[in-house]
């Protein structure tokens, strides 16, 4: 009997980015590494690699992936992004015609180019400062490009991932649960008192402290500065009522009691009546279901994509 032949897997083809996809998803879970993410210092590597822009010279920006050079890689306002680097250089050995560009900032809309020299780098400095103010914050945007609204929405990111003292001084997360995406931030930073606090470092930073949860919270200057200034604090307002239009659309057409329970005259005994449970399979049992089968087999298509 002749043993099975080892064919080696075909090598991805240049330009298929659905491997790359499946690639930067599969290492997104980092048990080891911070709260179990590698999501957040992603989205941080994406975002320095983007806002050195500046709209007036249209020079920085994340063509060219600079970081690879140490006059930005090694700018002090980039430091943590080596986890960054490290976590998403297998997917660059294992698709080498990938810019980094394009890996660095998760590109959804690829064709970024890498620079084949240091010239085109823009200088240090244009990344933002957390130990700063409302000036510092809407003079980074700006220069961007980016309007008050604009800079609010985007520091909403800071609802990912956490401050880690040996980088910048300040410690923390911003966010009960930072691995998931949402608008706790904005709901936080309008909604509870935050308190200034001098850390070891002899960095200053905000914090509150849950008291039902037992877990102290923080925010940096420069996020404060998003309530401190007027015209940032309006659209903070804005985004933070996300959370509350949506706990009452959750809440449309039920009366609740002191207690909070829901009064319903249906109601007959205690709690909610609670339906038997609905069969595993779809339809309705012994009755030909006209749409199940195809909704089966999309779903089948849905998996498999995964
Ligand atoms: C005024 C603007 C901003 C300032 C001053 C600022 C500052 C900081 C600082 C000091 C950290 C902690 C880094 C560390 O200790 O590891 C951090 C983390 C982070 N920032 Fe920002 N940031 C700003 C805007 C943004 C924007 C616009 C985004 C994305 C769109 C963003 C995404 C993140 C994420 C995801 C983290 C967590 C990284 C991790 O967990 O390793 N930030 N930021």
């Amino acid at each position: 009997m002749t043993a099975p032949s080892q064919t080696p897997a075909p090598a991805p083809a240049p330009g298929d980015y659905a491997p790359v996809r499946t690639a930067i998803l599969a290492l997104l879970a980092q048990p080891e590494y911070d709260d179990g993410s590698a999501g957040p210092v992603l989205v941080r590597l994406a975002w320095h690699s983007a806002g050195t822009y500046d709209a007036t010279t249209n020079t920085g920006g994340s063509n060219g992936a600079g970081m690879r050079y140490e006059a930005e890689g090694g700018d002090p306002a980039n430091a943590g992004l080596s986890h960054a680097h490290v976590f998403l250089e297998p997917v660059k050995v294992a698709h080498p015609w990938l810019t980094y560009a394009d890996l660095w900032t998760l590109a959804g809309c690829p064709g970024r180019t890498d620079y084949i020299d240091e010239a085109q780098l823009p200088p240090r400095g244009r990344l933002p400062d957390g130990a700063q103010g409302a000036t510092h914050v809407r003079h980074v945007f700006a220069r961007m490009g980016f309007s008050d609204r604009e800079a609010v929405a985007l520091c909403g990111a800071h609802s990912l991932g956490r401050c880690h003292a040996s980088r910048f001084g300040f410690e923390g997360k911003w966010v009960h649960n930072p691995t998931r995406f949402g608008n706790q931030y904005f709901r936080l930073l309008a909604r509870v008192e935050w308190v200034p606090k001098k850390l070891e470092s002899g960095v200053q930073q905000f914090v509150h402290v849950d008291k039902e949860v037992g877990e102290e919270l923080m925010m940096l200057p420069s996020d404060m500065a998003l309530v401190a200034d007027e015209s940032f604090k309006e659209w903070v307002l804005f985004y933070a009522d996300f959370a509350k239009a949506f706990a009452r659309l959750m809440e449309l057409g039920l009366k609740r009691g002191e207690d909070g329970r829901v009064l319903d005259e249906s109601d007959q005994k205690e709690g909610y009546a609670s339906a038997p449970k609905k069969p595993d399979g779809p339809g309705v049992p012994g009755v030909a279901n006209e749409e199940a089968e195809p909704l089966r087999e999309e779903n089948e298509k849905f998996r498999a994509r995964l």
